[in-house]
């Protein structure tokens, strides 16, 4: 049976200039991860230009597909053009609008965050998991779109980062979306002892209803402002099966990864092995990083490095796109094998 996706437009043209080739890699990397192996192509369809595939869809794959980054419809394509939508069977996204109301300077675009977070999700062994609450850590979580794009996933999400004002901003703004929303929640706070270092850190349990509240099906964001080789030990208890991370880019942010390219080598060759060792076994670490600053194949050994094994080829090779005119952002990805 053939079938089309239909992506939505991004309203950021050059991101939109990018968004077939990400969208082509993201729907590979999901259908190889259900051992799909169907040829991936554009096709015109009444004027609208659709990716198009071949494959026996079950229940399980079709609900895989509606978590797609950019997806805006899936339908039945039939011979002679005509396009089935397949969106009754889509589930309700609860958190879903979280990390999109927050806008400040240096935010990570939520579209792109939703991809990484699947490339990593697709790529690792909580593939066919992928709508139990699994665990996701930011350890450089800015104001925390990645932990919000977790959520809306109903993740677990873990964030720490340096930058004390930025975590008080995703904290404040959280507290008062859960508010506004009648969310049911509890934010709890305690201190973690980490060598000799006190990490304080605050953690929202809340729920996407109350009866999912009362019955115990909750979710947990946690946050923590310490660096983030601290933050990995500091969560530890907390196994992730997805790390995925916006590193700086070296033109605003800096925290101890600085303007340069080097000190981001730096800060990487620290804190990586001490991510890998929070990690599931089959868990994957994403980072997505400006590669004027630090090329693919640099990130990539350093990830070799801290004992972790990159992907590489295919869909991993064809995502590097231009942000500004100082970013073109590129990622990668390694398992903890
Ligand atoms: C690209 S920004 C992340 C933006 C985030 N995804 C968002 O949308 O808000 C990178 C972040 O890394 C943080 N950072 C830099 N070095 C760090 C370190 N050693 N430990 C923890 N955080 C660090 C910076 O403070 C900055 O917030």
């Amino acid at each position: 049976m053939k079938y089309a996706l239909l992506r939505a437009p991004h309203p950021n043209a050059r991101y939109e200039a990018s968004l077939d080739t990400l969208c082509q890699a993201e729907t590979a990397r999901l259908l190889s991860a259900f051992g799909v192996q169907a040829g991936l192509e554009y096709e015109n369809i009444g004027g609208l230009k659709a990716l198009t595939f071949c494959c026996e869809l079950n229940e399980r794959l079709q609900q895989a597909l509606y978590t797609l980054s950019s997806l805006y419809a899936l339908a039945g394509a039939g011979p002679n053009g005509e396009l089935h939508p397949l969106m009754e069977g889509a589930p309700a996204r609860p958190f879903y609008d979280l990390p999109a109301i927050l806008k400040y300077k240096g935010k990570t675009n939520e579209n792109f965050t939703r991809f990484l977070i699947n490339m990593a999700l697709f790529s690792s062994a909580a593939a066919s998991r992928f709508d139990e609450p699994l665990t996701l850590w930011d350890p450089m979580c800015g104001r925390g779109t990645t932990l919000f794009c977790a959520l809306g996933r109903g993740y677990h999400a873990c964030g720490g980062d340096l930058d004390e004002r930025a975590l008080k901003e995703a904290s404040a703004f959280f507290k008062s979306y859960l508010r506004t929303g009648r969310f049911k929640h509890e934010v709890r706070r305690h201190s973690q002892t980490v060598g000799k270092q006190a990490v304080a850190v605050e953690e929202f349990v809340t729920a996407a209803s109350t009866e999912a509240y009362r019955e115990g099906r909750t979710l947990t964001l946690a946050l923590a402002a310490c660096d983030g080789a601290t933050f990995a030990r500091a969560f530890k208890k907390h196994p992730a099966d997805l790390v995925v991370c916006d590193l700086p880019y070296g033109v605003q942010h800096s925290g101890d990864a600085g303007r340069r390219g080097s000190d981001l080598e730096k800060t990487l060759r620290r804190v990586l092995p001490v991510w890998r060792e929070g990690m599931k076994q089959g868990g994957v670490l994403a980072l997505s990083f400006n590669s004027y600053t630090l090329p693919r194949e640099r990130v990539r050994e350093l990830m070799q490095e801290a004992g972790l094994a990159p992907f590489a080829g295919g869909e991993y090779d064809t995502l590097c796109h231009w942000v500004e005119q100082a970013v073109l952002r590129d990622a990668a990805f390694a398992v903890k094998a």
